[in-house]
């Protein structure tokens, strides 16, 4: 797929049907991410893929949100992107290189995320970037390592019907030249 066809065509999807996701393009798909920019080249954005469905249902009934769990439960994959805290932003020595702290992290995982989501748009895989979930929960039910956030949660699936475009704000809105 051309690169801005893929850009303006991505939707978030939230309604999957139940054909399944070979676990050969998830790998090609996080491969591809791995050339997205980071902080220094340190890549610290971590995904963890979530196959099976007793996961799929812990993550979806931990996430704390009506709305998402809704949606996650139709999915038939789940991508948790977590982030090792502390390196985005900071100095070897640990100390932080700007003024905006732990702002790099959730940088990186954005970009890392937006990578993902339009990957996954490129093989007909719909996706949404989910914000809106308990912490603790996913870090337990995932048993993710001490000193590593999770930064988003990605339902995934195929889908019958690609949802319209919300209505985008354009350039007389957002492009301001000074
Ligand atoms: C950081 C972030 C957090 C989001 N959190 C949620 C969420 O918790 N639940 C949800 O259904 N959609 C969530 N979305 C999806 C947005 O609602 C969606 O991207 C927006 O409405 C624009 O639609 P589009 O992605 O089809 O262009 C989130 C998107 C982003 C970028």
């Amino acid at each position: 797929m051309e690169l801005i066809e893929a850009i303006k065509t991505r939707r978030s999807v939230r309604k999957f049907n139940n054909k399944k996701i070979d676990i050969n393009t998830v790998k090609e798909i996080v491969d591809i991410c791995q050339y997205s920019p980071s902080w220094k080249n340190t890549q610290t954005v971590r995904y963890n893929y979530v196959e099976t469905k007793d996961l799929i249902e812990k993550i979806s009934d931990g996430v704390g949100s009506d709305w998402n769990k809704n949606i996650l439960k139709q999915a038939q994959g789940i991508m948790v992107l977590s982030t090792i805290n502390n390196i985005s932003g900071y100095e070897k020595d640990g100390t932080p290189s700007t003024t905006k702290g732990s702002h790099f992290e959730s940088f990186d995982a954005g970009i890392y995320a937006d990578a993902f989501v339009l990957a996954c748009h490129n093989f007909n895989i719909g996706t949404v970037i989910m914000g809106i979930y308990n912490e603790a929960n996913i870090k337990k039910i995932l048993n993710l390592p001490e000193g590593e956030s999770v930064s988003c949660i990605i339902p995934m699936g195929y889908y019958d019907e690609k949802p319209a475009s919300p209505k985008k704000k354009l350039n007389d809105v957002v492009l301001r030249i000074k």
